[in-house]
């Protein structure tokens, strides 16, 4: 079953573009980061050059992407966009590369999936421009440079930590995004409800805000199916009361939790004692990859207290072990 609460893109996503801030303006939080990029955007401009290569890290759904088009938006620049795992051969990078006009901004989303051997030939495209690749086969192969315009690449991934450490050195702007705070993120849903021209209450928005777990794709997500439950169980009009109906049917808590934070926590209470555990033995015992959980469950229960990383492995806190009580569990699920 798919989660509702997943910072992760679903199918059902596919509204976004139409919902995405284009300015920098518009963009909601990320104080730090915007403040530094308008400074950045507005020097290169001044100078008549390509902006500095910028990278994005942080959790899925936190605004990457949406950072990445506003980017080019600024710099009055196109946008080229590939990702890590599309780019298999030098001549797949080299593609790309070549439609390049200067000042745009190719980007690069799952960027920490670039095959090693093309990750190095990116190296010469960020710091000199030139594109150095071998063409032929075997017995005739000959290594030629092509030079290519100044450009921006804005590369994006969820994991830093696995970028190479030549890789991240060549980005002049490294920004990590920060969960958003429910004021930021209640805003977010008031800026939704006008695009999508529904009309949604200052306190309904503030409780959407308070369980979409810190991302803006999970409260754009669950504005929209309680769109739907106002549409058909009241007037049109979100206000408290159909929003709390709606998220309790849909099974997000109070705190943006659902069924899979639960099953996790309570593995680890019930099957490891609390912890600590290793995230193998975790990610086998609940049946999903450790990498997801890496990904996408657990920064929201890191950053929110519910989870401590140790040395030693995951810990359930005494947070969460308050929370879980089993009065509550057992009411919601
Ligand atoms: N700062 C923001 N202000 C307003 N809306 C935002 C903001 N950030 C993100 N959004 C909304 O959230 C949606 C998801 O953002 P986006 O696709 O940019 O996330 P991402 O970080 O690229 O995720 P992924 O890691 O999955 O690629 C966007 O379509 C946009 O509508
Ligand atoms: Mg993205």
């Amino acid at each position: 079953m798919t989660r509702l609460v997943t910072g992760d893109e679903l199918e059902e996503d596919t509204f976004e573009t139409s919902i995405r801030p284009d300015s920098i303006d518009e963009y909601i939080g990320q104080a730090e980061l915007k403040e530094n990029l308008n400074i950045f955007m507005k020097a290169a401009k001044m100078r008549g050059e390509a902006l500095d290569h910028v990278l994005l890290y942080g959790p899925p759904g936190l605004g990457k992407t949406t950072m990445a088009y506003i980017i080019a938006n600024e710099m009055g620049t196109n946008i080229k966009t590939t990702s890590g795992p599309a780019i298999e051969k030098s001549g797949d990078l080299a593609a790309v590369l070549s439609t390049l006009e200067p000042g745009d901004v190719l980007f690069i989303d799952e960027i920490h999936r670039i095959p090693r051997f093309i990750e190095e030939i990116l190296y010469s495209a960020m710091e000199d421009f030139k594109l150095d690749i071998i063409v032929g086969s075997d017995s005739s192969s000959r290594n030629i440079t092509i030079d290519l315009p100044p450009f921006t690449l804005v590369g994006a991934t969820t994991r830093a930590g696995d970028l190479t450490g030549p890789l991240r050195d060549r980005f002049g702007i490294v920004s990590r995004l920060n969960f958003y705070t429910e004021d930021e993120l209640k805003d977010i849903v008031l800026r939704t409800s006008r695009v999508l021209k529904s009309p949604i209450t200052e306190e309904a928005a503030y409780e959407l805000a308070k369980r979409s777990r810190g991302t803006p794709r999970i409260a754009n997500r669950l504005f929209k199916r309680v769109r739907d439950f106002a549409l058909v169980m009241g007037d049109g009009n979100i206000d408290l009361d159909i929003t709390k109906t709606a998220l309790d049917r849909l099974k997000v808590d109070a705190f943006g939790l659902d069924a899979t934070d639960y099953n996790l926590l309570n593995s680890i209470i019930e099957k490891f004692n609390g912890g600590p555990v290793g995230i193998d033995a975790l990610a086998s015992s609940i049946g999903e990859e450790a990498s997801t959980i890496e990904d996408v469950y657990e920064p929201y229960l890191l950053q929110n207290g519910f989870l401590k990383r140790t040395s030693r492995g995951r810990m359930v806190t005494e947070k969460a072990y308050k929370y879980l009580n089993k009065g509550k569990q057992d009411s919601l699920f």
